[in-house]
């Protein structure tokens, strides 16, 4: 029999990933060793990535070597130490920032995109004003109790945070707009839920999702972690900030431990 090169080629390039090949050449991982790291996943998000494992691993590579504060779980069930305070806290000044408050900081890390977002916004004459950033544990400890004292603790506890659960801890989180569920209706609103992200913010208790994150629609509420977790947030885990990083807490000390050295 002839010798057919091009019969060979093909067979080698048409074959199904077998469960012992390699799914990405910068991971160990194989479809077998993958599958435990996805089992946490609902089964719509994890159909998805079984579909395409490869192209999930390459669009999470980045969120396994970027800083690991920028995904730290802080929620109702995850708490921060009460002396947890980034210690490049910088305070956001006028007129480069529209700051309702004197005093407020944010972390100078990631100063940078948040300055970003906020010349983007101006581009388009819009302006919104920044109305909180970072928030020590002491600080959310008395707004949380104000609440409770203006609302009743079942009311308060479905927009305000504990001390030790709020985002803003982390010095990475701003509300900006209104603070009220109309800003969604407006310039500002509708412009921050398109483009944040294409800056690293992510709107973190979005409409309709309090049983997931646990807290009502707060379409003013931004957290950094970054554009590549923004992106893989959205292509691969239901646009849901709280997916991601509940994700990321539970599997990402595996998957960095799956890159090759
Ligand atoms: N309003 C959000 C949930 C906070 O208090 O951090
Ligand atoms: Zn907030």
């Amino acid at each position: 029999m002839r010798f057919r090169p091009f019969l060979l080629m093909s067979i080698v390039v048409l074959s199904p990933l077998g469960a012992q090949d390699l799914i990405h050449p910068s991971f160990t991982f194989t479809a077998s060793t993958l599958a435990p790291v996805l089992r946490s996943l609902p089964v719509s998000l994890r159909s998805a990535v079984q579909a395409d494992p490869r192209a999930f691993l390459e669009d999470y590579k980045p969120l396994l070597t970027q800083p690991s504060d920028l995904l730290i779980l802080v929620d109702k069930k995850n708490e921060l130490p009460s002396d947890y305070e980034a210690d490049d806290l910088v305070v956001l000044k006028a007129p480069a920032f529209n700051v309702n408050k004197t005093g407020m900081k944010f972390r100078k890390a990631y100063l940078t995109p948040l300055t970003n977002l906020v010349k983007a916004l101006k581009k388009e004459g819009l302006n919104p004003v920044i109305s909180s950033a970072y928030r020590s544990w002491a600080y959310q400890k008395d707004l949380f109790q104000n609440y409770v004292t203006r609302d009743g603790l079942a009311t308060a506890e479905r927009y305000s945070a504990r001390p030790g659960r709020s985002q803003h801890q982390l010095g990475t989180v701003i509300d900006i707009g209104v603070l009220a569920p109309e800003l969604a209706d407006t310039d500002e609103g509708r412009w921050l839920a398109a483009h944040a992200a294409e800056f690293g913010f992510s709107m973190s208790f979005p409409d309709g999702q309090e049983s997931l994150t646990g807290y009502v629609f707060e379409p003013w509420h931004f957290r950094y972690i970054g554009v590549e977790a923004c992106t893989v947030q959205k292509k691969w885990f239901g646009d849901l900030q709280q997916r991601l990083v509940e994700f990321h807490n539970a599997q990402g000390a595996t998957l960095r431990a799956g890159l090759k050295k």
